[in-house]
């Protein structure tokens, strides 16, 4: 089983420092674990310091994985290469490893990533054709290709439909328990989240605020905290965990 841990991170952009000091307890793989937060809390950030876009003192900790078998993929994926949908998994599958020729393991791995995500129709099709949600449907068949053991996705679902976005979260829920990887998403719709996730790291303005099961952790002092909403989670019907948002808090 996978494991990620940070210790005492910190992280910057040349002398702005956003976290000063960062630590979780051992985050494990075969889960989806959330990463929650306002607008310029620090999600993204956090992300580049863990995928080693920035610099910082302190420890992250990767167990049963090295940092090559890591993908991230950030919040604005520029797609302005003149490439085919195929063509753009292909490099993807490749980045990192020696040489342009394909095995058939290989082939196999890239057909079955657009299978899998319902986008095989679009594999001739030149990126820079692809509407918002075709382009993030593509990034996420981009970074699970090489079948990745840590997997950093910021907000994976943000440009997707409803059917999308709650394909793609199963997919990601039975990716996770399939290899055991550890896979984190930025996500702002907190019902996804608790459908979905089972851990959530909450930061708030350069902290880590919370760690821990999602049901536990998202409680409305939290949520007051984290984004100025008073809100409640109460069981459905069918017996799931619901958000209802009550009121918007003056801001302070
Ligand atoms: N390239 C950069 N240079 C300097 N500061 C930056 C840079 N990128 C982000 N920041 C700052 O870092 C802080 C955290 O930003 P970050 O992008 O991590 O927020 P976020 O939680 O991902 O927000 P959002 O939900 O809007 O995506 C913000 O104050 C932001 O202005
Ligand atoms: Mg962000």
């Amino acid at each position: 089983m996978v494991a990620l841990q940070l210790s005492h991170v910190e992280a910057r952009y040349s002398r702005k420092v956003i976290y000063a000091d960062a630590s979780t307890p051992e985050i494990a793989g075969g889960q989806l674990t959330a990463l929650v937060g306002a607008n310029a809390a620090g999600k993204s950030t956090l992300f580049r310091r863990i995928a080693g876009q920035l610099s910082g003192g302190g420890i992250v900790t990767l167990s049963g994985a090295s940092p090559q078998d890591l993908r991230y993929m950030p919040q604005d994926t520029g797609m302005t290469a003149a490439l085919s949908v195929y063509e753009s998994v292909i490099l993807s599958l490749k980045q990192g490893r020696g040489g342009w020729r394909l095995d058939a393991g290989e082939l196999a791995a890239v057909d079955g990533i657009l299978q899998r995500l319902n986008i095989a129709g679009l594999a001739d099709a030149p990126l820079a054709e692809l509407s918002g949600g075709q382009r993030q449907m593509v990034s996420i068949a981009q970074t699970l290709v090489s079948r990745p053991r840590v997997v950093l996705m910021d907000e994976p679902t943000s440009a997707l439909d409803l059917y999308r976005q709650y394909e793609v979260l199963d997919l990601l829920r039975r990716y996770a328990a399939e290899t055991g990887a550890v896979v984190i998403l930025a996500l702002h719709d907190l019902n996804q989240v608790m459908r979905a996730c089972a851990m959530t790291i909450a930061v708030a303005d350069g902290r880590i605020v919370a760690t821990g099961p999602t049901l536990e952790t998202l409680n409305p002092d939290l949520l007051r905290a984290l984004y100025g909403i008073e809100a409640r989670v109460e069981t459905c019907s069918r017996g799931c965990p619901m958000m209802i948002v009550d009121r918007v808090l003056e801001l302070q």
